[in-house]
């Protein structure tokens, strides 16, 4: 079992300003991070993220804005490094693929690759889109048109590098399988649904070999390669590397050695569905080639959209994650991407749906536990919390519920998490039991006790409700981290600290 954690997120493209889609990986991996930090240890976790700075697309940019390509990736990188302090994401180290660590080790396992004989030099001759930065064989053209971004294809033939993707693909159709059944991993590839795709891909095509380079005269923003000076890597070669070069270095004899890449750690990559195949085809075996184990999990999510439609720059529809948090709240905005969608399917991201969400789950049902019971606390008790084991307290048919509930809590958000990375299901389960203390107190009707100076039962009744608050509050610490904090400072000690309430509602207009 392994007894440590290892996350990375995509490293972004630094060609525009950060989104809600970059921030939703970011905020996942924070949260998988945190949680396991509790069950392992602080340092037993490394979060990784980072940024990547080099190809077509950032040189454009950088031409575009009138600055050259260092000064320009400078700049943007400071804006995804100020967002993800905004969102309080707890990553243990930054990459970016012009640091010199990582210019290293990419050219390392070149070499490596290239000694190996799975590097070969070939003429390239095909049709290539400029902007998209994508050769596209004849069968998938009908004219001279890009099928991807419809602007016009240039047929070009130069010498390139290729890595041998074809050499492999039956040793990774079969390690695929071969994951299937082990418990440690349950599907190498999330969720299975993108498990079936990748194999149903590599049963039913053949893999052709991956061109790894671009002559400097057309590209000069990259990573030269070690073996051919008229050569840069080809950016998905560079850039898949930063999770093996931010935390570890090949060897005098070619062997990688990694504290967090090896048999005792569990490696976790978080991304995007539009990144699946990178990730899924290439990455595993560019790995295998260069003699370093695979990744534990490779989780592909789904993506935000806004009224149906993709988000990008170019179509003006690209929401400001800084806007949303200034708006709502670091945690509401948190909670809304981890808990409206199942991890894996696509979203509609909508400021309606988060008000929603925010008077419905968090003022109404959590905001609203804490405040009555704070309230009682303080009218009952002078504010000090009753001291009494709930465990060895009788309570009716429906606080014997919410105890069990409570001490299943912790497993049910593990189960969740574990294997699947179900955020949504774990918060469920939360609101579950909050949504049943608030129930109870509506049954139990708490003043009758009082006015019947049933002093037992009220003690009794008040201490779950802080206990239920308590726990679900320190579940809830990797997803919402200030909202845990609130709790705790206000219902953690033995006295009551009322401040006012956590989540006001939000008026929406009357109709
Ligand atoms: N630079 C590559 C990744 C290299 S990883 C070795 C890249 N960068 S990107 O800036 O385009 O960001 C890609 C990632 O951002 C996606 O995989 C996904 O994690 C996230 N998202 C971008 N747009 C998104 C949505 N609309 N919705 C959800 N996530 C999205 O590709």
């Amino acid at each position: 079992m392994a007894n440590k954690f290892y996350i990375t997120t995509p490293i972004y493209y630094v060609n525009a300003s950060p989104h809600i889609g970059h921030s939703y990986t970011n905020i996942a991996a924070d949260a998988l991070a945190r949680y396991h930090r509790r069950i392992l240890g602080g340092s037993n976790v490394w979060f990784l993220t980072g940024t990547d700075e080099h190809g077509q697309k950032i040189k454009k940019a950088s031409d575009d804005a009138g600055l050259t390509e260092i000064e320009f990736v400078d700049n943007v990188v400071t804006q995804f490094q100020d967002l993800w302090k905004k969102l309080e994401i707890s990553n243990d180290d930054f990459i970016r693929t012009t640091q010199s660590r990582h210019i290293k080790t990419v050219q390392r396992a070149l070499e490596i690759v290239y000694g190996k004989g799975d590097i070969y030099e070939d003429k390239y001759e095909g049709w290539y889109c400029t902007p998209c930065e994508t050769f596209w064989p004849r069968t998938q053209i009908s004219d001279n048109m890009c099928p991807d971004c419809r602007r016009s294809l240039e047929k070009i033939s130069e010498t390139n590098y290729f890595f041998k993707l074809s050499k492999y693909q039956d040793w990774l159709i079969q390690y695929i399988k071969d994951t299937d059944n082990n418990p440690e991993r349950i599907y190498y590839i999330q969720p299975a649904s993108r498990r079936n795709e990748v194999l149903g891909f590599l049963e039913n095509n053949k893999l052709e070999d991956l061109c790894i380079s671009r002559p400097k005269e057309r590209l000069s923003w990259g990573i030269e390669l070690p073996f051919s000076a008229k050569h840069v890597t080809y950016v998905w070669f560079d850039a898949l590397v930063n999770y093996i070069s931010a935390v570890g270095e090949f060897d005098k004899q070619d062997i990688y050695r990694s504290v967090w890449w090896d048999k005792d750690t569990k490696v976790v990559h978080l991304l995007g569905k539009d990144i699946l195949r990178h990730h899924a085809v290439y990455w595993p075996i560019m790995l295998h080639a260069l003699g370093i184990r695979q990744p534990d999990t490779i989780f592909a999510h789904g993506w935000w959209m806004i009224n149906e439609d993709k988000m990008s720059k170019s179509r003006g529809n690209a929401v400001n994650p800084a806007e949303m948090v200034d708006k709502f709240g670091i945690d509401v905005y948190r909670y809304f991407l981890l808990r409206d969608v199942p991890f894996g399917l696509d979203g509609n991201f909508s400021e309606e749906s988060i008000v929603k969400r925010f008077n419905g789950d968090l003022a109404n049902d959590l905001g609203n536990l804490i405040y009555r019971t704070l309230t009682m606390v303080e009218k009952y008790y002078s504010a000090k919390i009753p001291d009494l084991d709930i465990y060895k307290t009788k309570f009716d048919v429906s606080g014997e519920n919410i105890k069990n509930k409570l001490q299943n809590l912790n497993k049910e958000v593990q189960a969740s998490l574990n294997w699947n990375d179900d955020f949504s299901l774990a918060l469920e389960k939360i609101w579950e039991v909050i949504a049943l203390t608030n129930k109870y107190v509506e049954e139990t009707k708490p003043w009758n006790l009082a006015k019947e100076s049933k002093d037992e039962q009220l003690q009794a009744f008040i201490r779950l409700l802080v206990d239920a608050i308590r726990i679900a509050g320190a579940e809830l610490a990797p997803f919402m981290p200030k909202t845990a904090e609130a709790v705790l400072l206000q219902l953690g000690g033995l006295e009551a600290k009322k401040g006012g309430p956590l989540f006001p509602r939000i008026e929406t207009e009357k109709k």
